[in-house]
């Protein structure tokens, strides 16, 4: 979701909207506006694209000297006018924008209602607007600190109260927020590029601070009311590299973005102990659960690739047999479908044609169909009969990076949930696994403080007209993702090959010089991929692999370069052993000139057969 909002001479609505258009990328499911008008706080929202709201506000502009603004990508709730935000509470005299996701907000919800609140939306969002109306005493500051001292939870807020229309308050608690900095106005925004058009001196505000924002001044303290300092940034960013975060293209920023991704998705979903899931989304029974007889993967493209690594996962933490299908051969080959199958379907958009296809295929035949997905209002999540989101946020580039690594971290979770659920780990066995999750996130920011260490080699593969990947297990479904990551934006072809499979043909096509990318993380497996990679060395291959630190010195004995990753378990490799590969095709594309974001013949959604 994005934030904006303003207060000052200038006209509100247009500085609002001019914001919003900035952060449409963050989501686009809906979008709304509340203006302090002279007839009081005002609320306009819409639907769908920002262009809805504009249409809506032409007939009955909102005018006024303060406003927050909001785009929404749906999280809690569908996506509808009632659930668009700005959201207010009964009184209508608080309005509230928000990005982020209040975790205890249910139990929030309900204490409000038994003291009497009513609520209009299924929203997290419209819960802190309720509680802000409860706390008001005579100073919106104290309301809202009060209000938040009760929330969990990562957010970002904007809020407005009709009874003291000069004073905007803003908060940050772990979703990003900065402030601008004008002459007789100043602005919030979930980024720069929001309020870029309008001035470049800005703060930005850390977690667990907020901001008094007033047409001439701002004031900066703790969530706990302590004032501080903070130097103001000049920012000289042109507006396109503000829209990638300060980075070249989409496909970087969002690869960077994984750590958030990864801790997003995870959020909420395993209890204070950290010994155990909690999924209270699923409606899936336990009853359910325990007479399932087997799990058939279905996805397209990338998605397909994460439902590998699901299945390996699934099998190993639950012992049910796992099939994986991609959606347009499911879809006709007549699949065994029982009512004890449990259908997954998988798909960043939520609006790939054949996945929903094939989810109605399952349906059909009574079959439980889970939707792993990052669109909380498309059309997989409202026809599956569960939804498990991943919290990955818009994912620009076509090539597809943390929508991938988020749909590993639901398989994760998933397959723990059902493994409690059936029994087939122990306590300690689920908190160790849940222990090594935790870790990830800083795992992956570590290796892309390098991110560019893998350039020069992806400048020598980027010469090359052919390569291979090879692996085992995890690292074979890796290699499947790495290649085609690196065929989709280089152009290069690639094949990814199970490494003891290669000797069955394929070997022929290696020749001198020829580069192999090895997948050797999987230590159970670790001497038979070794043997491989001496198989392909013996006839002239160049190799790389790709293993954990330790591993590096040894295996430097048999292959021409290796590149080495964090140690995580075994069954979470996917989720840090993907990270190079993504660099690897992002500089690859990058040295052959292509449009790395918009890769030729492809689109970001496919909505046909
Ligand atoms: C398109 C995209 C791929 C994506 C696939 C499935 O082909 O170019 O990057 O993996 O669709 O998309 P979905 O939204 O269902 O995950």
């Amino acid at each position: 979701c994005g934030i904006v909002g303003y207060i000052g001479n200038q006209k509100t609505q247009t500085v609002l909207i001019e914001g919003l258009r900035k952060l449409e990328y963050r989501g686009y499911d809906s979008a709304g506006i509340a203006v302090f008008t002279n007839e009081g706080l005002r609320v306009a929202k819409a639907q769908g694209r920002l262009a809805n709201l504009e249409e809506r506000l032409e007939s009955a502009p909102l005018v006024g000297t303060a406003g927050i603004g909001h785009t929404r990508w749906a999280t809690h709730g569908r996506p509808s006018d009632v659930n668009s935000h700005p959201h207010t509470d009964e009184s209508q005299k608080f309005s509230v924008v928000h990005n982020g996701i209040v975790e205890n907000y249910l139990e929030l919800k309900e204490e409000l209602i038994s003291q009497g609140h009513h609520f209009v939306s299924e929203t997290d969002t419209e819960v802190i607007s309720h509680l802000i109306a409860r706390e008001y005493d005579g100073d919106i500051v104290k309301a809202v600190q009060k209000a938040i001292s009760y929330m969990r939870g990562a957010f970002a807020l904007g809020v407005l109260t009709e009874y003291e229309p000069d004073r905007l308050v803003a908060v940050r608690q772990a979703s990003p927020l900065i402030i601008g900095l004008g002459e007789g106005e100043n602005f919030i925004g979930s980024d720069i590029p929001a309020i870029l058009k309008y001035t470049r001196n800005v703060y930005i505000l850390n977690d667990g601070e907020m901001a008094l924002l007033t047409a001439d001044a701002v004031e900066l303290m703790t969530i706990e009311g302590n004032f501080i300092s903070r130097e103001m940034i000049r920012v000289d960013w042109d507006a396109v590299t503000a829209e990638k975060g300060g980075f070249d293209h989409f496909m970087l920023k969002e690869i960077h973005e994984q750590p958030k991704a990864y801790r997003d998705t995870m959020l909420g979903r395993m209890d204070e102990s950290g010994r155990k899931v909690v999924l209270p989304e699923l409606k899936l029974t336990q009853e359910q659960i325990k007479n399932i007889r087997n799990v058939q993967i279905v996805a397209c493209g990338t998605a397909y690739h994460a439902g590998l690594v699901g299945r390996s996962v699934i099998e190993e933490m639950v012992r049910i047999p796992v099939e994986n299908d991609v959606a347009s051969e499911y879809r006709y080959r007549s699949p065994i479908v029982t009512p004890e199958t449990l259908v997954i379907v998988v798909s960043q958009s939520g609006e790939t044609a054949d996945t929903l296809a094939a989810l109605r295929e399952a349906q059909s035949h009574g079959a439980h169909v889970l939707a792993i997905t990052n669109v909380v209002g498309s059309s997989i999540a409202r026809e599956a009969n569960d939804v498990l989101g991943t919290l990955a946020g818009p994912e620009i580039a076509v090539a597809s990076t943390k929508a991938y690594t988020s749909q590993l971290i639901a398989f994760y979770l998933f397959g723990l949930y059902l493994a409690q659920v059936r029994g087939t780990m122990t306590e300690d066995a689920v908190a160790e696994v849940i222990a090594a999750m935790e870790a990830l996130p800083e795992q992956v920011e570590s290796m892309l403080t390098n991110a560019e260490s893998i350039k020069g080699y992806a400048e020598q593969i980027a010469e090359h007209e052919n390569l291979f990947f090879i692996g085992r297990g995890q690292d074979y479904a890796v290699a499947q993702e790495g290649s085609l990551k690196l065929k989709e934006i280089s152009y290069i072809h690639s094949e990814a090959y199970a490494a003891g499979e290669l000797k069955h043909g394929t070997l022929a096509l290696i020749e001198e010089g020829i580069p192999v990318i090895a997948l050797a993380t999987q230590e159970a497996v670790l001497e038979k991929t070794v043997s491989n990679i001496k198989e392909v060395k013996a006839r002239g291959a160049e190799v790389m692999a790709i293993t954990y630190e330790e591993h590096v010195a040894g295996l430097l004995k048999s292959v021409d370069q290796a590149f080495a990753i964090p140690k995580t378990l075994p069954i979470l490799t996917a989720a840090v052993s993907v990270v190079p590969l993504q660099l690897l095709a992002y500089y690859a594309s990058l040295a052959r000139g292509n449009d790395v974001d918009k890769p030729r013949n492809l689109a970001k959604s496919v909505t046909v057969e």
